[in-house]
């Protein structure tokens, strides 16, 4: 039996890490701490909102005291921090935003980590999940393996390289039994839809343009997020102490490939001519500083941990999009902002 604290757990990939841990770990107490920000919806959770072995917490890990007091209280014996700002375009506009929570708040939880453990190591395990866009931009061969030298060029993946760089440093400097993932872009049910994907999905429905950058040929390598969450159950469980996986979809798009084909999947959905939404694309000014290409090689994660990828694009883009258009309501109030006062009323800081 263990205490987890999964951080960011009210966001994307969050939630579904929750709801996996939840039912595939009864005897463990999953803990959820989560800012509520604008990318927080608890109203992901509200099948395990009841669960005997999950409670939420409503806080921020730029508080240190906060998360000091939180330590002391709940004995947590895993961490697995996923709490971060995670949209490029913002880091863009207000780089200051990802410097706190992804730097400050990640340095927060290790010191935190650091103090409440006091070195008995033993079953304690601190879990960072990060981007492949540490790793830089790619030309048109090669791929990210764990031995790529780091080289962000966004605020945000300057952010996630220099917290992946503190984790590092408290294992080397103060023995912190640390892991490390770096992964492609997920995609699935519960995404913000200022991301590509939701974006365009949201945008067909609402018969807007689909802002595609630049000449839409930039490549990401697409990974079904059930996928992510299966990999980080894993590396969380058996990976080894101070190692570093890659996690990748093995499934490269260029932009423009890939929002052709959700058009042409969202046609058959709402039982309209192919070519309707393909009418909507519209090229817009190119996202500064726009990465090329990321590409993972996530060889080692298979050979030491036998996980692979088990949904494929044309599959994952499918079941993506019947998601969104059977859940109207929770699009609608994610894109008005309707939701966040009643959570933020309903939620109150945790007062320790
Ligand atoms: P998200 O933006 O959907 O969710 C982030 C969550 O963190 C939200 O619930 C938000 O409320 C919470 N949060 C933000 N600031 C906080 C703070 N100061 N204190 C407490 N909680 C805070 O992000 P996501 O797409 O689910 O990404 C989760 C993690 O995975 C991030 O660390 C991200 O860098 C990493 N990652 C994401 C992708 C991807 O494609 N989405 C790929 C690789 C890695
Ligand atoms: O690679 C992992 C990263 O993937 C994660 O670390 C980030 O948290 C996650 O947001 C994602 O970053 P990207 O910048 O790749 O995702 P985004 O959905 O913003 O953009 C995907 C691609 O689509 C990118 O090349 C930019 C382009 N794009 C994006 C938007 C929002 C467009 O062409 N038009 C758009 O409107």
């Amino acid at each position: 039996m263990a205490n987890l604290l999964i951080t960011g757990g009210a966001g994307f990939i969050g939630s579904h890490l929750i709801y996996r841990l939840v039912k595939n770990y009864p005897q463990d107490h999953i803990y959820n701490l989560d800012a509520l920000t604008y990318a927080g919806n608890p109203e992901n959770l509200q099948a395990v909102e009841d669960a005997a072995n999950y409670t939420f917490i409503k806080g921020d890990i730029t508080d240190f005291a906060f998360l000091e007091q939180l330590f002391a209280r709940y004995h947590f014996d895993g961490v697995i921090h996923l709490a971060a700002e995670s949209h490029v375009d913002r880091s863009i506009a207000n780089p200051m935003a990802f410097i706190l929570t992804n730097v400050v708040g990640t340095v927060n939880l290790l010191n935190a980590a650091k103090n409440a453990w006091q070195g008995n190591y033993a079953g304690k395990r601190f879990y960072h999940v990060s981007t492949d866009e540490v790793y830089g931009s790619l030309g048109a061969e090669g791929y990210f393996t764990e031995e790529t030298a780091y080289d962000p060029r966004s605020p945000y993946s300057a952010s996630k390289a220099s917290s992946d760089h503190f984790v590092r440093a408290w294992q080397h400097t103060y023995g912190l039994p640390v892991v490390i993932s770096n992964c492609s872009n997920n995609y699935g049910p519960y995404q913000f839809p200022e991301k590509l994907l939701p974006l365009i999905i949201n945008n067909i429905k609402e018969g807007k343009p689909l802002p595609v950058y630049g000449d839409g040929t930039n490549v990401r390598d697409w990974l079904w997020v059930e996928d992510h969450v299966a990999a980080i159950d894993l590396i969380y469980h058996q990976g080894t102490i101070g190692e570093t996986y890659n996690i990748g979809g093995n499934n490269e798009w260029s932009n423009i490939d890939l929002v052709r084909t959700l058009c042409d999947v969202m046609d058959q959905l709402l039982d309209q001519p192919t070519g309707t939404s393909q009418g909507l694309i519209t090229f817009v000014k190119d996202r500064p500083g726009h990465d090329q290409r990321y590409a993972i090689d996530a060889t080692k994660l298979k050979d030491a941990l036998g996980w692979e990828p088990l949904v494929g694009v044309p599959e994952g883009l499918r079941l993506t999009a019947q998601w969104y258009l059977a859940n109207p309501e929770w699009l609608s109030r994610i894109t008005s902002g309707a939701y966040r006062e009643y959570y933020q009323q309903q939620y109150q800081d945790e007062s320790l």
